[in-house]
């Protein structure tokens, strides 16, 4: 089986990203949100990455136009119909999910592999909708998708080794490196990356710090990248309450969500795509 076209559901940061990857390394590319304009802010995104490589020196202009060609959008699921292997990276919400998934059993051929870039949803839980779990399989980027190397795979209860092998391939092609994780909710990178969060805004929530110490200690300290705090913001506050939601009702009050992180998502605090989190950021992106 040959992929030369890939659907993506969801044209978010993570969405337009994989597309980004995607296109990058030569696949066609159809991208879909629920509507034109997150389509086209999705859209955009990748223009203006592309730019920017332009402008380092890193590729053509003719070479972006070339790459930019393959790369097309819609708002209807059922133009997904002729892709030959669909990434699903719509928000982080079970009954969404499988809404997605059912759907996208009704208008792709049988052997399409259907694959999500869920951070913490079981996938076994998100195969069980369709008729085909046997090519469902969780594909879980990170964020910048463009930039981090990793694609952690994972494999559903019933998913079979011709998906894996296929979706692991697909992941090198990309230039990513796949590692593989048991499906349990969160995997291995969220449950260990969402807890270290969750953790820092409970730090910040107890008073034990303010928001720029607490990030400054665990970068200075523990020689993180980013601290609990600038991460949470940069992957949206709604995802990181999604997914401790996800392991608190898999394994307990362990995961309980900070109550602060419930609150700033009410307010609509999202981190850096509302412009507001526990940090400012100016416009919305
Ligand atoms: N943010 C991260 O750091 C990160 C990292 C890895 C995986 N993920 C996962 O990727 C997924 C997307 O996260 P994100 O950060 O891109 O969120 P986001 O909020 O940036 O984007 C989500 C997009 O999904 C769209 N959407 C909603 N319903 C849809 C539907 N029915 N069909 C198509 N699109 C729909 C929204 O309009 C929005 O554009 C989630 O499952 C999340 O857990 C996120």
């Amino acid at each position: 089986m040959e992929i030369k076209k890939i659907g993506i559901v969801g044209a978010g940061q993570m969405g337009s990203g994989i597309a980004e990857v995607a296109v990058g390394s030569g696949f066609d590319v159809l991208m879909r949100d629920v509507t034109m304009e997150a389509v086209q802010k999705g859209r955009m995104r990748i223009v203006t990455d592309f730019d920017k490589r332009v402008q380092k020196g890193k590729m053509t202009t003719s070479e972006k136009e070339e790459i930019l060609q393959k790369l097309s959008t819609t708002i209807k699921l059922e133009d997904l119909g002729k892709c030959d292997f669909i990434i699903e990276a719509a928000v982080e919400n079970i009954p969404l999910k499988w809404e997605i998934f059912k759907k996208l059993n009704e208008v792709t051929p049988r052997e399409t592999i259907l694959a999500s870039n869920t951070s913490s949803i079981s996938i076994t839980r998100i195969a069980s909708i369709t008729q085909r779990p046997d090519r469902v399989i969780g594909m879980h980027f990170f964020n910048p998708a463009p930039v981090m190397k990793l694609i952690e795979i994972i494999r559903g209860l019933v998913t079979s080794d011709e998906t894996f092998r296929i979706t692991r391939e697909l992941s090198l092609k990309m230039g990513k490196t796949p590692l593989e994780a048991s499906d349990f909710p969160g995997f291995i990178s969220s449950r260990l990356i969402f807890s270290f969060m969750n953790e820092g805004i409970y730090t910040l929530y107890e008073g034990l710090g303010k928001a720029e110490d607490i990030d400054a200690i665990m970068k200075m300290g523990a020689n993180h990248p980013m601290g609990p705090l600038e991460l949470a913001d940069l992957v949206g506050l709604d995802t990181v309450l999604s997914v401790m939601s996800v392991l608190q009702e898999a394994f307990g009050d362990k995961y309980r969500p900070c109550p602060l992180l419930t609150k700033y998502v009410e307010a609509g605090y999202l981190g850096v795509k509302t412009g507001r989190g526990f940090y400012s950021y100016g416009e919305k992106r």
